[in-house]
């Protein structure tokens, strides 16, 4: 019998519109994120180093000097970590300004999808220069501007026929609030995500401090992310954590050259679902499954590339 259980403490929570989380930092969830996200240690540094030098001399040095916006831009690939990555750097900034507490918002990416006509650029006026002005009043914070493009849209790419006019000006809007609170707060840091750069636009993409490009793992990123992965579902699933140093490994690893670090995951999850009988006792997958799955993933990728 399978036993399930939910919980529900973090589902409601209440947040300002537009919003839809706030968590104080640092946060051992977010730390572990981090760390889970395989890429160049050389980015890692450069994310960690472009956040803390927001905090320390944004304050000190005027913008006529260093014309800093306090925003990081994360591009690439659907699945390839942004997010994560984004959400990490927070609790790692936060851990760097020992006993600082820095609170992390996240925008919720849809807050303009969501709004009736006409009323779209209010609304990103109002969560730019009173929801989060005010959160910026009451201390330092970092606001994860998730999939960015649906709030930066290029103007240069609507046509006024199909797109309302309101797109425009929302983006308008949210160019004019973004230089208006790095002129007043110092002490925000924007990290913002996309899967599609080419749809920010240009004006958005010029505010930013630095735009890393976050790529496909490569072939060494893949061993190591299947490795994780394999290796932590071992916790619960001992015969799967062996699948890691079993003489098949190598072979599933060079299989997911090509995939995305949250395709490889999930793959590992379709393999463990190969059968309703591996489903209900997953330590009887075996690596053979995996790598069929594998190679299915590999296939599927190919054909929608195609
Ligand atoms: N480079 C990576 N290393 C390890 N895991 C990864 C990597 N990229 C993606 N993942 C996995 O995929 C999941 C989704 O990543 P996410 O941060 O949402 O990607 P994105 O925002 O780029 O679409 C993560 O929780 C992580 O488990
Ligand atoms: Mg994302």
């Amino acid at each position: 019998m399978v036993r399930l259980s939910f919980n529900l403490e973090e589902t409601f929570v209440d947040t300002p519109k537009g919003i839809h989380r706030i968590r104080n930092l640092p946060d051992a969830t977010l730390r572990q994120l981090w760390d889970s996200i395989v890429i160049e240690a050389e980015t890692k540094k450069q994310l960690h180093a472009q956040a803390i030098l927001n905090f320390t001399v944004r304050k000190r040095v005027p913008r006529t000097v260093l014309p800093l916006h306090g925003i990081i831009f994360l591009v690439g690939p659907p699945g390839t970590g942004k997010t994560s990555l984004a959400r990490g750097l927070a609790d790692r900034v936060a851990r760097s300004f020992d006993g600082a507490k820095i609170r992390l918002l996240e925008v919720d990416p849809h807050v303009l999808g969501s709004s009736a006509m006409g009323k779209t650029q209010k609304a990103v006026s109002e969560l730019f220069s009173q929801t989060i002005a005010e959160a910026a009043m009451a201390g330092p914070i970092i606001v994860l501007l998730d999939e960015v493009e649906t709030l930066a849209t290029d103007r240069t790419k609507l046509s006024l026929d199909a797109n309302p006019v309101d797109i425009h000006r929302a983006t308008d809007a949210v160019l004019t609030q973004l230089d208006d609170l790095a002129e007043k707060y110092p002490d925000i840091l924007f990290v913002a995500t996309s899967n599609f750069p080419d749809a920010v636009d240009a004006a958005f993409s010029s505010r930013c401090d630095l735009i890393l490009e976050v790529p496909l793992p490569n072939a060494d990123a893949c061993k190591q992310i299947l490795k994780d992965c394999l290796t932590r579902i071992g916790e619960a699933y001992p015969a799967i954590g062996s699948i890691a140093a079993s003489p098949l490994f190598s072979r599933c690893a060079a299989e997911c050259v090509g995939l995305d670090g949250r395709a490889i995951r999930k793959t590992v999850a379709n393999a463990m679902a190969a059968t309703v009988e591996t489903a209900a006792n997953p330590n009887s997958m075996s690596a053979d499954m995996l790598l069929e799955a594998l190679k299915a993933a590999k296939a599927n990728r190919k054909k929608g590339g195609a």
